[in-house]
């Protein structure tokens, strides 16, 4: 198969094309002939060799996390899934199996959702690790109520576009951070309150908005971007931290800063092990219209390298994919 793969971590020149081996699936695999890979922070750190301490690196290793296109081959004890069949998922690459930016990928059935009718596979691909990720967060971690005044810290990104949905979607009140150019866009995606970071004092701006402190706040940028936290939090209220690998601070000390003014403190990793479910919820959600996608900007496979200087850039709005092949 067709892949973009890396022999060594570096930086996004390491990143070419070539022909690797198409992977045979376990029992309980589904192999996956990807029409889109979807991009996520994760890759370029990943290509870097910053998941070193979660997995080893075995070279030729193809980067991706996110894929959507067509079951070309099922395992033996796979039931639910056929060949022909359209779906998406955030694959094997977090076990440590080779990732998405390839013709074909492995995802483990507890892995794999269906892609509604009304969705295309472009579209698909951008949902798998942000939209969960966002979703674990406020809800499984965050334990989110309705009504609740929710604040999230870097809202036009991946993670952030859906999380500011999510938590809309559920009845809360939701602040957020964004740069200049984003207010608008976050205003459109119906954050009663879109902070300006770049020229407003963003805990003045919400303590105005909730003077008490927010009931939830979750962390999508890092510690050193949002200095003093804890105080724009009430106390009992939570505070999630989605790890980045590079802004994460003293993690123990932030978690007993926190214990000592009665505030919750998670870090929200991804956990992909059963998110079959929950990936088709978010996909009804966006079929039904409850949910909008975020912008979706699209390069060719062979451009991988193009793309993640975009998202490593820290300031793409929206999501980025890879398109690996014309299925639809
Ligand atoms: N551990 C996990 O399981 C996990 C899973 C998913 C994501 N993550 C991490 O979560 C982070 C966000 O992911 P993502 O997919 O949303 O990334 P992304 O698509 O690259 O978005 C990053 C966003 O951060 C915003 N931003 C940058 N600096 C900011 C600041 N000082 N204040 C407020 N917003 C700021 C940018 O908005 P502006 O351009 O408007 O500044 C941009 O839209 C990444 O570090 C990613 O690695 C971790």
């Amino acid at each position: 198969m067709q892949a973009m793969f890396i022999t060594e971590t570096g930086g996004p020149e390491v990143l070419q094309y070539g022909e690797l081996p198409t992977p045979v699936p376990e029992a309980q695999d589904i192999l996956i002939e990807v029409a889109y890979a979807g991009i996520n922070p994760a890759d370029w750190k990943n290509r870097q060799g910053l998941l070193a301490p979660f997995r080893p690196y075995s070279f030729p290793y193809v980067i991706g996390f996110d894929a959507a296109g067509i079951v070309a081959a099922v395992g033996g004890e796979v039931t639910s899934f056929k060949p022909g069949d359209r779906v998406f998922t955030p694959t094997n690459h977090g076990q440590g199996g080779q990732g998405s930016y390839a013709q074909y990928t492995l995802a483990h059935q507890h892995r794999v959702a269906p892609v509604p009718d009304s969705l295309r596979l472009d579209q698909a691909a951008a949902l798998p690790v942000a939209a969960l990720t966002a979703w674990q967060a406020l809800f499984d971690r965050g334990g989110l109520q309705p009504g609740s005044k929710v604040f999230v810290h870097g809202g036009s990104g991946g993670l952030g576009s859906f999380a500011v949905q999510f938590a809309r979607w559920a009845g809360a009140g939701v602040a957020a951070t964004c740069s200049t150019a984003n207010v608008e866009y976050l205003r459109g995606l119906g954050v009663a309150l879109a902070i300006d970071y770049q020229r407003e004092d963003i805990a003045s701006t919400l303590r105005a908005w909730a003077p008490d402190g927010v009931d939830l706040l979750v962390n999508a940028v890092g510690v050193s971007s949002l200095p003093g936290e804890l105080d724009l939090i009430r106390r009992g209220g939570t505070l999630v931290s989605i790890p980045t690998l590079v802004d994460d601070g003293d993690m123990a000390a932030a978690t007993a800063a926190a214990q000592a003014v009665q505030v919750k403190h998670l870090y929200s990793m991804m956990d992909d092990s059963q998110c079959a479910a929950t990936l088709s919820r978010i996909a009804a959600l966006v079929a039904q219209g409850d949910i909008t996608l975020p912008p979706i900007r699209e390069f060719p496979l062979t451009a991988a390298a193009e793309a993640h200087r975009v998202i490593q850039s820290g300031h793409n709005r929206g999501k980025l994919i890879l398109k690996v092949a014309d299925l639809e």
